[in-house]
């Protein structure tokens, strides 16, 4: 198993969490959005967490199976449901390799805020694609990876208006927030294009079905004018329509 960065800052990260931020909840609204009808659904919350999307689902009426590397947010997730049952079981696994589901069992995987945390996307797109059904889907969501790179940095200053400078696109791997306070200045992020994942998402077998970049409006975006221009974050759903490594 490889090593489990989210161990080490696991407190932190479930009260920051819980205490609620911008990122989490668009990232939520938009997963459920691209989810849809979850009741009576088998799904996998894969690199769960402490399980925030696993028992939102699990209170829609899916059945499901929440699967992370870290140990310790796993305890908590395991915690929370001792606490509330809601018939959510929980497995240690690397989402590179799911050793511990044999086969096909899903009708959907989910998969919150975490791809950055995985080094190799191929192989995590392939194993999500072997253990849900033909015809069943993929929905994730990300730092938008157009404009969350790791050279970037907002504008309110600029006397054409708010707004957000990109550098380092192109440039793909690992890379750390000079932000001490944030998740991605603690365990870092891996960049990559938006070609490379929805080139990798059809390499796996999933067909995009469709995406959502959500706007910050309203209170928000008065609060935040620059999160209106510019979307911190992208929601993708696919369906699988073929098994990995059959012929397109
Ligand atoms: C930013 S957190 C998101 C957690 C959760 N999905 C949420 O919405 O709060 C990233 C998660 O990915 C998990 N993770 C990182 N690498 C993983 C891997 N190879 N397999 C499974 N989980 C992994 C971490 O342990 C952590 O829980």
């Amino acid at each position: 198993m490889p090593e489990a960065l989210y161990d080490e800052i696991a407190a932190w990260y479930d009260a920051s969490v819980r205490g609620g931020s911008l990122l989490t909840d668009l990232a939520l609204h938009s997963l459920l959005e691209l989810i849809g009808d979850a009741a009576d659904r088998q799904i996998c919350d894969l690199a769960c967490g402490q399980g925030l999307v696993a028992r939102e689902l699990a209170r829609r009426g899916a059945r499901v199976t929440g699967i992370d590397l870290s140990a310790k947010l796993l305890e908590i997730a395991r915690r929370d449901e001792a606490n509330e049952p809601l018939g959510i079981s929980y497995q240690r696994d690397d989402a590179q390799a799911l050793a511990t589901i044999g086969g096909v069992q899903f009708d959907g995987v989910a998969c919150n805020l975490a791809l950055m945390d995985i080094p190799d996307l191929a192989a995590c797109l392939r194993s999500a694609a072997r253990v849900v059904r033909p015809g069943g889907w993929f929905v994730f969501s990300i730092t938008h990876p157009c404009f969350q790179t790791p050279s970037s940095g907002w504008r309110s200053d600029d006397a054409d208006g708010p707004g957000r400078i990109v550098r380092g696109y192109f440039v793909e791997g690992h890379w750390r927030s000079d932000n001490p306070d944030g998740v991605r200045g603690r365990v870092g992020a891996y960049h990559r294009t938006l070609g490379t994942y929805l080139n990798t998402l059809a390499d796996a077998g999933f067909a995009l079905e469709r995406l959502i970049e959500p706007q910050i409006t309203g209170v928000l975006a008065e609060r935040m004018p620059d999160h209106h221009e510019v979307p911190v974050l992208l929601a993708v759903r696919a369906r699988r329509v073929r098994a990995a490594g059959d012929a397109v």
